[in-house]
């Protein structure tokens, strides 16, 4: 049963020049997706731009150096909730490996890759995938994925990860290792942002031992008619914190202020979004933006996408109540990590903001 299903890949170097109809999207959404040329939409200059922050001063020991660091990086999360973050601290090497060794278990044929085939079916979705239909209309997405837990290692099943290349489980548990040290500073600056304890978000998620790493590698290969289809559906991380690198080929769309914007390509970036637990934790501060993935015909497009996910069970997402105030009533209801999954994946029970932005921006073009 799971050797059945089709990958993308496949299908990609098959020939057709016409995508298959459960891969075009509903009218309504091909207004916004428009021509179809994402390399001209990343040229645009015109327009909002995700904002770029440069961390490099996020411990100088001037406290004014500092401060206006930590500023910069709060007013990105509240204004936007994604960013390209340069100057990170993670090493250009390490990162250089972690794309080297996905590049090259994707070079792998694909029937190499299937001894990897997750099994979603039975709740295993770990390992080498491409979305399922999960709806009455059989809707898919131009992707294929390697999903794995990443950190901390002990929690993890190295035995799954791709063992070619060789280089592949050092690389990315090195650059998780790297990642780790960033979230707690990021997560302090953004604690401290909302006059809370510089630890309190980090603890309210998981800690160091429970925060959960997991790697998302996404494929996307050539697309023969990129104007009817999408990579990734419209939809906010239900995670803390995501960090995306990608090949250097543009595709991520952010829904700011009515329409979509295309991220630029920054050198030696890392992409950070705000997902929805720190969205509600925060009620609302900090926000959770409404993302997308478009494809083009000319390149494969390839991320590296990490989910800083609390434990399921045991994070009960509201929001903190010194967020909260007679002018600020909660706007979220208290949930368990786990039942804010259900209600959005399973039930797809999008909320009223995401309803409204979507068609919203189908009005808009
Ligand atoms: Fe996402």
């Amino acid at each position: 049963m799971v050797t059945s299903i089709v990958r993308v890949e496949s299908l990609a170097s098959s020939g057709i020049q016409a995508i298959p109809e459960e891969y075009i999207r509903p009218q309504e959404e091909l207004t916004s997706i428009g021509g179809g040329n994402v390399f001209e939409e990343e040229k645009k200059k015109e327009g909002p731009q995700v904002p770029t922050i440069d961390l490099m001063e996020i411990d100088s020991e001037d406290k004014l150096v500092r401060e206006e660091c930590r500023e910069q990086l709060k007013r990105a999360a509240m204004e936007w909730g994604v960013m390209h973050l340069v100057n990170h601290g993670i090493s250009d090497d390490v990162i250089d490996r972690v794309k080297k060794a996905g590049q090259a278990f994707f070079n792998l044929p694909v029937e190499e890759k299937e001894k990897y085939a997750n099994d979603q079916a039975s709740g295993n979705v770990e390992g080498y995938g491409s979305k399922l239909a999960n709806n009455a209309s059989g809707q898919l997405e131009w992707q294929d994925y390697f999903f794995h837990l990443a950190y901390p290692l002990d929690k993890t099943d190295m035995s799954i990860w791709p063992k070619s290349p060789t280089d592949y489980a050092e690389a990315t548990s090195e650059y998780t290792r790297q990642l780790r040290d960033l979230v707690t500073k990021i997560l302090s600056v953004l604690s401290l942002g909302l006059g809370l304890e510089e630890g309190r978000l980090e603890k309210e998620v998981g800690g160091v031992e429970e925060l959960l790493f997991k790697m998302k590698i996404n494929y996307y290969p050539k697309c023969p008619q990129p104007e009817l289809a999408l990579g990734v559906e419209a939809h906010t991380d239900v995670c803390a914190l995501t960090f995306i690198l990608h090949n250097m080929v543009p595709g991520l769309q952010l829904f700011y202020q009515g329409k979509w914007v295309t991220a630029k390509c920054v050198p030696n970036s890392i992409i950070m979004q705000v997902g929805d637990t720190i969205e509600i934790l925060s009620n609302g501060k900090y926000r959770s933006i409404l993302h997308r993935g478009l494809v083009n015909k000319e390149r494969v497009r390839i991320s590296w996408a990490v989910f800083c996910e609390p434990p399921e069970e045991k994070t009960l997402l509201k929001p903190l109540p010194e967020t909260v105030s007679e002018t600020e009533p909660p706007l979220f209801p208290p949930r368990t990590f786990r039942q804010h999954i259900q209600h959005k994946i399973f039930n797809k029970k999008i909320t009223q903001d995401q309803e409204d932005a979507l068609l919203f921006s189908t009005k808009q073009g």
